[in-house]
């Protein structure tokens, strides 16, 4: 069977979880639960990149009534997504689906009140990063917010031990999951052109990690 496009994680997926609480604790958590205010209530809502759902879980846990698409590229990451949503028990307002594949699999029509990239962004060389993002802004309503958490070092010049961390990252991920990128992207820049600005932003794990909320300035 072709293997399917950006489907590396599939290899890391039953430990993926572990391996990032080792490493960074909890403050890949933290970051993803800062952007959770930003989801507003009826909100449509894509979480693309989720990995094994626990995003998923915190946004059923906010009792919000969404309507979200749950899309990874992975299906390993997405059938423990999956299998995590089913044994959820307590009472949610949330309508979910889930979809196996990356932003080729949206359709045209479809527009998202809110787009998480839960530390999906970094995954990416400046050309394809381009196109997903170009992607992910036509599927967003026009005044809809972009919810991202990532590897985005906010001192400058970047600490040296935050250099070695994010070098070491690519070498394992670019060897054990098929990450192209090599170097973490100018995500300000990527932003910029499409319109965006940031309305609200928070550090973690000493400013390697950072929450922002990303909206377009309507004219
Ligand atoms: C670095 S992991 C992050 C997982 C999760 N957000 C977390 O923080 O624990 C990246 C996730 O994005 C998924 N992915 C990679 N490329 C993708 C794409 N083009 N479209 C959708 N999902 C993608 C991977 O399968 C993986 O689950």
């Amino acid at each position: 069977m072709p293997k399917l496009p950006d489907s590396g994680f599939n290899r890391v997926a039953p430990y993926y979880d572990a391996l990032v609480r080792l490493v960074y604790g909890t403050a890949l958590e933290r970051a993803q639960l800062a952007l959770l205010p930003f989801v507003p209530q009826q909100a449509r809502v894509l979480v693309i990149g989720g990995g094994t759902g626990w995003l998923l879980e915190q946004l059923l846990k906010t009792e919000k009534h969404l309507y979200i698409l749950y899309l990874d590229a992975s299906p390993a990451m997405l059938q423990r997504a999956q299998q995590r949503y089913s044994r959820y028990k307590n009472p949610h307002f949330c309508s979910v689906s889930f979809r196996l594949g990356t932003e080729q699999a949206l359709q045209p029509h479809e527009q998202f009140d809110v787009i998480i990239t839960p530390f999906l962004l970094d995954l990416f060389p400046p050309p394809r990063l381009r196109q997903l993002m170009q992607e992910l802004t036509a599927a967003l309503a026009p005044n809809g917010k972009w919810l991202l958490a990532d590897f985005w070092p906010a001192r400058q010049p970047t600490p040296w031990w935050q250099q070695v961390l994010i070098k070491g990252m690519y070498v394992f991920f670019g060897w054990l999951s098929e990450v192209q990128a090599k170097q973490l992207p100018d995500y300000g820049s990527h932003f910029k052109v499409l319109g965006f600005e940031v309305n609200f932003s928070q550090q973690f794990y000493s400013g390697l990690v950072q929450a922002k909320v990303l909206e377009r300035q309507l004219t």
